[in-house]
């Protein structure tokens, strides 16, 4: 139930002091990283993430991912190894989240990891994540900042029509370049792609010199989260649409106009950025949505995930 003032904080020193203040106390501070606007709690206090579970309406199964300031800081909870370090390297600070076992004294709450042996972990290059990391100086467990499986959250304002009053505060820094959540790469065994997302596949491959597997779809909780119907709009959502039909509203792709354009120079990170902000509008116009054809390479095969999940049947 909202209950209480969600406050709303700035990206001054103030606005980071008193964000990092809240998480120590226990409480939820929705922040912005370069992907999505996250909704951070203390990893280490059961009772803050007990609260992140609550307020999204997220099922307790799905497990979340950690942010540290630094890989040395992500190895205090992991068990390291070669290719995760060869992975960091090439893109940490960024969107990238590694999937690896938890080690000894891990310090982590179960509750962030469902209690699977293993940790989702990454470290945010966005300046105001990586201000408040500092001044926190803990793991924060952050989810995307939305009710559970609905669009995710690439503004303050989003994240304040879905979860006001239910958290404590948001720190506002304005829109999230990537605008897509973290490619999520499993390291337990062959690296595994367990999400499309804001580093391509071909680029993780390039670094670790051979191809990524793909999740067997027999074995549904090595991603528990990647639920069928996710991302999804109030509203209908049509894939594959040249054209619209009568009553749609159409979002258009490079050459296919639509009434709002993803991209008209057909550009993927474009098109990325602005996807969720795009969607968040086009729910307000309570209109069945149809969807112009992206290009599944690159970026567009991240793209082409979450509309798969908008357009799901639920
Ligand atoms: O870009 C992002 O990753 C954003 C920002 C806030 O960092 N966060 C985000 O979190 O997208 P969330 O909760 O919306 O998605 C986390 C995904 C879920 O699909 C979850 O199942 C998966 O990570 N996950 C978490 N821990 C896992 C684990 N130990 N093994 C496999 N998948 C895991
Ligand atoms: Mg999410």
């Amino acid at each position: 139930m909202p209950n209480d003032i969600t406050l709303g904080l700035t990206a001054t020193q103030e606005g980071v002091a008193k964000a990092a203040e809240l998480l120590a106390a226990g409480l939820l501070v929705a922040f912005p990283t370069e992907t999505v606007y996250g909704l951070g709690a203390d990893a280490r206090n059961s009772q803050a993430v007990a609260k992140v579970f609550e307020a999204k309406g997220r099922p307790t199964f799905n497990p979340l991912i950690v942010h540290v300031s630094s890989s040395r800081q992500a190895q205090r909870h992991v068990v390291w190894s070669d290719t995760a370090q060869r992975l960091a390297e090439a893109f940490w600070p960024g969107p990238l989240t590694l999937v690896l076992p938890l080690c000894p004294d891990h310090g982590i709450s179960p509750l962030v990891t469902a209690g699977l042996d293993t940790l989702a972990i990454r470290v945010p290059s966005h300046p105001t994540a990586q201000a408040i990391m500092a001044a926190f100086d803990g793991p924060i467990a952050a989810p995307s900042a939305n009710p559970s499986g609905r669009i995710s959250p690439t503004t303050a304002a989003h994240v304040r029509a879905g979860l006001d009053g239910r958290i404590a505060a948001i720190l506002d820094d304005g829109p999230c370049a990537v605008g897509l959540e973290s490619t999520i790469v499993g390291l337990q065994n062959h690296p595994t792609l367990l999400r499309e997302g804001g580093v391509t596949r071909e680029s993780i491959e390039q670094v670790i010199g051979t191809s990524l597997d793909l999740p067997s779809t027999d074995a549904p909780l090595t991603a528990p989260g990647q639920l069928q119907s996710h991302y999804a709009p109030n509203a209908k959502v049509r894939l594959n649409a040249e054209t619209a039909l009568a009553g749609e509203i159409h979002l258009g792709f490079g050459p296919v106009e639509g009434d709002l354009n993803l991209s008209s120079t057909s550009d993927l990170a474009q098109a990325a950025a602005r996807l969720f902000d795009y969607l968040h509008q086009m729910d307000a116009a309570d209109q069945p949505i149809a969807i112009a054809p992206i290009p599944d390479v690159g970026l567009g095969r991240a793209i082409n995930d979450r509309l798969a999940r908008a357009a799901a049947p639920r």
